[in-house]
């Protein structure tokens, strides 16, 4: 059977878009940068997502491009017969692990749509929010529920195939999300006191930039673009040559960084004008930006259709999580696609109760001084994606010459010669050298 296809030019940067903007932008984004000290964080990231970021998503669009292949067979096609296949092979068991806490707050999201449509958050003051929430995300069989009922729906969409289950809805939830977000800002920077939210978020105050500040901040560069786990060498796969990957690149990395932006400006301004803490974690923004709508007419309906929007957006980011592992799964045998989803997806949830539960019953066992939620979340977002990136920049100058890369690069597009080449030395050298330095820096090796 030939790969399945995208069907069209557009199709393609939504659903890469979708598989980058997800919970990594509009969940995580904030709450490491209200812990890694704000404006500093975001200014390292955002150098991080231009000068990293940014190569090695049109690197890892070349390699699924040119080889048509899941994640581990595209490296085996291009350096026959070696181990480069464990680049593919790590970036799916990180997929395993990611979506296995992501679907936990998968989960918090539908918990909270319930919540606000059952009416349990009318009347509430603003710093009345964080702690229903956590009380909310506590109790273990509601949100082992909802996970599995996140998952459940990952499953069902994939199961599907490709083009038909992700493609179109895609085009209309995420201009929505723009447009609620932009809404939700405009009201946030006008509340009291946002000013200080908004110093904060783009001010750089260099005195907090630690080492695992700057660590934060690579993974959370890679992390917000699906990058290091072969997940954009998967979606790139299933591309005709006459797409241009330079445009979709730059095209998915504004989006993204819109979308950063926009999470930033909406939630910092509130936490400051409330009185709230930035440093809140993973529940900042279930924390904050319902006291920010609370603030507007309509709010609570708003909420509830941003809620909506969050939940989808989360959706699309864990049916690319999924997709990486079944096209890995069924590389052989393509007929076992929706047999191979269902033993994925369930295996997930069941690998993932010990996050789902970090927030309530097993809220005492810890590693390394952190929850089991924690633990993976960091040894996914700053380890092993940030390692797999590593591997990949490496391997793409190592093994395709130059001209090969160029010929790639200009299918769909024009030959640029400057642009290539500022984009192949950035990867070739820039890319691996910073990342093995943050790494050296913070094991205090330099
Ligand atoms: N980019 C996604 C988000 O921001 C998370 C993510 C990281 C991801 N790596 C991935 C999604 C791999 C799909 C595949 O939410």
């Amino acid at each position: 059977m030939s790969q399945e296809q995208w069907n069209s030019k557009l199709g393609f940067i939504f659903a890469a878009a979708g598989s980058a903007i997800g919970l990594g932008a509009i969940w995580k984004f904030p709450y490491v940068a209200g812990t890694g000290g704000g404006g500093a964080f975001f200014l390292v990231f955002l150098l991080f997502t231009l000068l990293l970021g940014a190569p090695l998503l049109l690197g890892e669009f070349v390699i699924g491009r040119r080889t048509q292949s899941d994640a581990i067979t595209a490296y085996q096609k291009i350096a026959l017969n070696s181990y480069w296949g464990w680049i593919g092979k790590l970036g799916v068991i990180t997929c395993f692990i990611l979506l296995s806490f992501y679907s936990v707050v998968g989960g918090w999201i539908i918990l909270y749509l319930f919540e606000a449509i059952r009416g349990g958050l009318n009347g509430l003051s603003q710093d009345q929010f964080g702690p229903l929430f956590g009380e909310m995300i506590s109790e273990p069989i509601t949100t082992l529920f909802a996970q599995f009922l996140f998952i459940l729906l990952t499953i069902l969409v994939v199961a599907k195939g490709v083009q038909k289950g992700i493609e179109r809805a895609s085009k209309i939830m995420m201009p929505a999300l723009f447009i609620l977000f932009l809404l939700l800002v405009i009201r946030s920077v006008s509340l009291e006191g946002a000013s200080e939210g908004i110093k904060f978020f783009l001010y750089p105050d260099f005195s907090k930039l630690t080492s695992e500040v700057i660590l934060l901040a690579l993974g959370q560069a890679f992390f917000t673009l699906s990058l290091g786990v072969s997940a954009m060498v998967t979606y790139a796969s299933y591309l005709p040559k006459t797409q241009n990957l330079p445009k979709s690149m730059f095209s998915i990395i504004l989006m993204n960084l819109l979308i950063v932006l926009l999470a930033g400006l909406a939630i910092f301004p509130g936490v400051f004008s409330f009185g709230l803490e930035p440093d809140a974690g993973p529940v900042l923004i279930f924390a904050v930006l319902p006291a920010v709508f609370s603030q507007m007419q309509f709010g609570l309906l708003f909420f509830i259709a941003f809620l909506l929007l969050f939940l989808f957006a989360a959706l699309t980011s864990a049916f690319s999580m999924i997709e990486i592992i079944v096209a890995a799964m069924t590389r052989k045998d393509r007929s076992k696609r929706k047999k191979a989803t269902w033993i994925a997806g369930l295996s997930i949830f069941v690998v993932g109760i010990p996050s789902c539960l970090s927030y309530g019953l097993m809220s005492d066992v810890l590693v390394f001084n952190l929850t089991i939620f924690d633990l993976f979340d960091f040894a996914v977002s700053n380890v092993f994606i940030p390692l797999g990136a590593l591997l990949i920049s490496i391997f793409i100058p190592l093994k395709l010459s130059k001209s090969e890369l160029m010929e790639e690069i200009s299918l769909g597009s024009k030959k640029r010669k400057v642009f290539f080449l500022v984009w192949y030395y950035l990867l070739k050298y820039f890319t691996p050298l910073a990342i093995v330095l943050v790494f050296l820096d913070v094991l205090g090796l330099i």
